[in-house]
This record gives structure tokens, sequence and C-alpha cells, in this order.
């Protein structure tokens, strides 16, 4: 069945150890090395296969019985454990049929107006703390984070969590953060114990508390609704509450908790990365940033930031979407094989974890010029679906559900922010980045705001 997947020659502890200790620059040699797909041995382990042609990446993106996700273990499994991001067969696709909706038409006009309503009030915020001096000086992912988590919890459950708990949450994400960085825990055999943080506990437990206590505060609220007057709100948590009285839907224990906390996490986290990486990208290139703010003063002007701009915010949406090739907040997919299975001309063995890594095939000169430069005018004549090696949002079934809020919100956030302030940061400031599930920053992002002239 299958050519034997290309090795390395070294031995496969050398290569664990490159692996677990620099990810992204193993994962580049990789690449250059092999070009399409090659098998890592792992002691004590099933093999790493390693796969950068990007055809075989969208075969095994569509196929996910035979490339499944990888359950959750260890610390993972101290949050959500079968939220969207994790369940596979017919959980998985159960919970997606109850809250596809929540994501779609209305839905992503709702979301934009929240974020252009959340994005007004932090620019306000930023302007009041300016008049005390010329400039202020903030940790621009954890504003990122504040703003989006709080767009979250406003369109998919309902509520804003509020400023103090953002940033409390932002606090919970970096512990995380930590506790799931790849090094070398990655790669020691199996059997070797890895201990939890217990600091990782904590946030873990945090999470999970504030899902509870959303769905309580929802739960109560429901029945004082009239279910005939359509006055009812078509939030992702409405949804999966209201499917407890149907017949056909059953939920194993916690699943509302988890789906809560699930899209907590999955609903912010990268979006806030992203946010904060075309921010840097823009202060590094301050005559794309001149072109973004033109586009916002001519689209937006003095009018709050809603759904009615995002088409004409083109400019703006080139940039993010370049952003996104030279920065993937999911900078790799990961799956492993649940038997033996093909992959174009090779077996990949049962068990095997696979990395599809957007970080190096975004990167990639075979599929695009200049690869190093951000150059958000290559996507002028180019739609982003009709290139097979660009794939931010993965593919197949599980594909981003969250594609269309991230694009449509990113687009007014970043236009309102250009329009008002320069926001810079440090030349290295994208220098020491982490791979952990998530491209994440090693420490916070220092940036100096400024109003414009
Ligand atoms: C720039 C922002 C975002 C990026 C780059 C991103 C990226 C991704 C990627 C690569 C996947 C596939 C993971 C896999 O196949 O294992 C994914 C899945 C998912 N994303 Fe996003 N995402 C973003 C925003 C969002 C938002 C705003 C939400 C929710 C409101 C969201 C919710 C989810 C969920 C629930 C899944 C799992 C879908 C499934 O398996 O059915 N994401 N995302």
């Amino acid at each position: 069945m299958g050519r034997e997947l290309p090795n390395p020659p070294e031995s496969g502890l050398i290569n664990a150890l490159r692996f677990g200790d620099d990810t992204f620059r193993f994962i580049e040699a990789m690449q250059a090395r092999f070009d399409d797909v090659a098998a890592v041995p792992i002691p004590g382990r099933a093999p790493l296969v390693v796969v950068t042609n990007p055809e075989l990446v969208h075969d095994a993106l569509s196929r996910p019985a035979e490339f499944s996700r990888v359950p959750a273990s260890g610390p993972a499994a101290l949050i959500a454990t079968q939220g969207l991001v994790q369940s596979e067969g017919d959980l998985w696709e159960q919970q997606r049929g109850i809250m596809g909706p929540a994501f779609m038409g209305p839905q992503v006009r709702a979301y934009a107006n929240t974020v252009g309503r959340r994005v007004s009030t932090l620019v306000e915020e930023w302007s009041t703390a300016i008049t005390e001096g010329d400039s202020i000086s903030r940790n621009l992912h954890g504003e990122m984070t504040a703003l989006t988590v709080r767009v979250a919890s406003e369109i998919l459950l309902g509520e804003d969590i509020g400023r103090e708990r953002a940033e409390q949450f932002h606090s919970w994400m970096r512990v995380a953060g930590d506790e799931f960085e790849f090094g070398l825990d990655a790669v020691t055999p199996e059997w070797v114990p890895t201990r939890t943080d217990p600091e990782f506990e904590e946030a873990a437990e945090g999470i999970l508390g504030l899902a509870e206590e959303l769905i309580e505060r929802r739960r109560e609220d429901l029945p004082a609704r009239d279910p005939d007057a359509d006055e009812r709100p078509k939030d992702m948590l409405t949804m999966l509450l209201l499917a407890e009285d149907d017949p056909d839907v059953e939920y194993p224990p916690n699943q509302i908790r988890d789906e809560v906390a699930t899209f907590l996490i999955a609903g912010h986290e990268t979006t806030a990365l992203s946010l904060t990486y075309t921010q840097c990208l823009l202060s590094q290139h301050p005559e794309i940033r001149q072109r973004v703010r033109e586009e916002a003063n001519a689209v937006i002007g003095d009018e709050t930031p809603s759904y009615e701009h995002v088409s004409e915010l083109e400019y703006t949406g080139r940039v993010f979407q370049e952003a996104l090739r030279l920065y993937p907040a999911a900078w790799a997919v990961f799956r492993q094989a649940s038997a033996d299975v093909r992959l174009g001309e090779y077996r990949v063995p049962e068990g095997a974890a696979i990395i599809m890594p957007q970080w190096s095939i975004h990167r990639d000169r075979r599929y695009f010029e200049n690869p190093a430069t951000f150059d958000p005018d290559r996507w002028e004549d180019r739609s982003p679906q009709s290139v097979e090696a660009y794939f931010p949002f993965s593919s197949g079934p599980h594909a981003c559900i969250g594609r269309q809020f991230s694009i449509t919100g990113a687009r007014l956030a970043l236009a309102a922010i250009v329009q008002r302030f320069d926001v810079d940061v440090e030349d290295g400031a994208l220098d020491d980045l982490r791979a952990t599930p998530t491209l994440r920053p090693g420490g916070g992002i220092a940036a100096t705001i400024r109003p414009v002239e």
C-alpha cells in the first residue's frame, strides 16, 4: 500500500531534539529538504509526518475519518475536551448542525456591528488616556484580546463580559500559551510523565467557571422570552440551549459547558493575534498604513464603523489577508492517522502525528513570489480561494466556522484604529514568536499609540 515516506538520515533522537528546540526552523528545514512530505521517526512515539505539499494537505483535510483529530490529553484535557474544535464523527456533525446558523447571514452583520461599536469605545478610551500626554504605551496583544473576547462573548453568548474580566481572560490565555508551547514534551516518549503547572490548572478552572456562569444566566433568561414573538436571540448559546428540547439531540455530560469554553477561546484568540500581527506589520510599513488610513477616511469618515462599510474596505481586507499569509495565527493544522492510510503515493502508518504547517507553506517561493515581502497588492487580482497554498482557515469539513466573522470584523477594527492612531511597535516585535497550538508572541507586544495629526 504505497511507498515508504522519505526520512531524514539523522537519528530520530537528533531530529526529535531539533523539533523540540526550535519547531519553526525544524519544519522549514524539512520543507526545504523534502519539498512535499517527510516522516521523522521519534523515539518511543509514532513518527511525525510533516506534509508541505498543498495538494496533499487538502487531500488529508478532506478525509477526517482517516486523518482524525489529535485527542486532547494531558493538560489540554482540562479545558473543553469535546467542544467543536475537538469533537469528531456524529457528535461533531450534530454540534456543527446546531451551531452553524449562528455564524451565517444576519449573524455576520450583527458580529460586524458589534466589532464596530466595541472598537469605537476602544478608540475613545485611548483618546481620553492620551489627553494627559501625547502618546500612551500599551501591550497591543492584551488590548486586542480584550477587544475580541468581549465581542465573542457578546455575540456568541449574549453577554459582554466587561473589560476587567476580559483582561483576566488575557492572563489565563498567557498561562495556557506557556503550558502548550511546543518543546521537548512534544517529543519525549509517551511513557515519560509530564507535569501540569498549577497556575495552568487555575486558568483552566477560571475559564470553565466563567463558561458555567454565562450558561446559568442565559438559562434563567430564556423562559422569559416569548417563543412566538421571534424575539429570541440567535446567538450560539441560545441555539445550544434550545436544542436540549429536541428529542433527536443527545448531549454527552458537560457538552454545553465545553462548547462555551471552546468558543470563548477559539472565538477570540486567533482573531486577537491576527489583529496584533497586522498592526505590527503596518508599523513596519508606514506607506501601507497610510493607504489603509486614506481608505478608512473615505469609507467610514466620522461614522461609527458598521457592516455597511465592510465591502468598501477592500484594501484593508487585502492587508489582513496578506498578514494572515505571513503570520498565520493558526500556524499549522494537526491530525493523526487513524489506520495505515494512503496519502498521494505514500503509506502513512497508523498513529502517525501529522503536521500541515501554514507557517512554511505560506512562505514557499514555489507558490508566492518574493514570499518574505509584505505585499497586500499581491492579492489584487487573486482570490484567496484560488490559491491552494493559502489556507489560514484550514479546509475540508473542519474548516473554520468563524472565517466570515473574522474577515468582516478585522476590516472594521483595523480601519477604525488606523484612522485615528499610529500604533508603533519596536523593530524586533515579531522576532520572538512561539509555537503553541497557535502562533503566540513570546512576551507582550509593547506599542506606542499616538493620535494622527
Ligand atoms: C483570524 C481568525 C481565525 C483564524 C486564523 C482561524 C483559524 C482556524 C483554523 C485553521 C481552523 C481549523 C483547525 C483544524 O482543522 O484543526 C479553525 C477551526 C475553527 N475555528 Fe477558527 N479561526 C479564526 C477565527 C475564528 C472565530 C472568530 C471563531 C468563532 C467565532 C472560530 C471558531 C472556530 C471553530 C469552532 C473551529 C472548529 C471547526 C470545526 O471543526 O467544525 N475561529 N479556525
